[in-house]
């Protein structure tokens, strides 16, 4: 019983494409399918595999639906982690998504979903992506202060999201958790977070999360051993779209 994971697959079968880069950019070229075979040859039926956001383009439920019912078609349970892009799913209508796709998908917020001894808990997250100020060597001598300020705000509010669902988890036996992020855990200018002190807090034993992508992207923060837990890059384009093993 496996757990992979891979985000960012941006599907637009009922909606218009609005990256032109995902019909230019070689690392894009075909990704659709190859994230089918690939999920194909690799998945069992009990396998698990988590979706770290951004799966549409759809602008509603309808728009979607075609796209959610090809994530549906993939082998294995798929749980699904709302992006900063998915305007199909509002917060507060995760129970409706999951009554409506019962037994097909599982939408993960403000709840958990159960893997061997694992709990997987997860949510958007968010970090400041900028703008940030250079100096002439291309260092970074500032950064917008109210943009960070709003960001510090929702950054509050996905925090207090995680730790409910940390909590409801934890409340029903779960003492091993892998925590779930559309935005990578620190922005360009951290090493650490509030978002790294939680899964400290909690004895995490990993961090996944996607949005980052673009080569340019890839390292915009923490990859491998950290602190006593491993944070994985999963966005689709950085795996060449073959979702990656977490467990065993
Ligand atoms: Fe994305
Ligand atoms: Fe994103």
């Amino acid at each position: 019983m496996a757990l992979y994971a891979i985000g960012d697959l941006h599907l637009h079968f009922g909606s218009e494409c609005k990256a032109p880069m995902q019909r230019t950019d070689p690392a894009w070229r075909g990704h659709v399918k190859r994230v089918q075979t690939n999920c194909q040859t690799i998945l069992k039926p009990e396998d698990t595999l988590v979706l770290v956001g951004d799966h549409s383009w759809g602008k509603d439920l309808a728009q979607a639906q075609p796209d959610l019912a090809f994530i549906a078609s993939l082998p294995g349970k798929k749980v699904l982690l709302r992006g900063n892009h998915d305007q199909f799913w509002e917060v507060g209508k995760t129970a409706r998504l999951n009554a409506l796709y019962e037994g097909r998908l599982f939408f993960l917020q403000n709840n958990f979903f159960p893997c061997g001894d694992y709990a997987l808990v997860g949510t958007k997250g968010y970090c400041f992506e900028g703008p940030f100020y250079l100096d002439r060597r291309g260092r970074v001598k500032g950064w917008d202060e109210s943009g960070y300020a709003q960001a510090e705000k929702l950054v509050d509010r996905e925090l207090a999201r995680l730790r409910r669902s940390l909590e409801s988890a934890r409340a029903a036996g779960y003492n091993r958790y892998i925590l779930f992020l559309h935005y990578p855990p620190t922005n360009l200018l951290q090493r650490r977070s509030a978002f790294t002190d939680l899964a400290e807090e909690y004895g995490a034993h990993q961090v996944v999360y996607a949005h980052s992508h673009g080569r340019a992207r890839f390292h915009d923060s923490i990859q491998g051993d950290f602190r006593s837990i491993t944070y994985s890059l999963v966005s689709g384009d950085y795996l060449g779209w073959m979702p990656k093993k977490l467990l065993p």
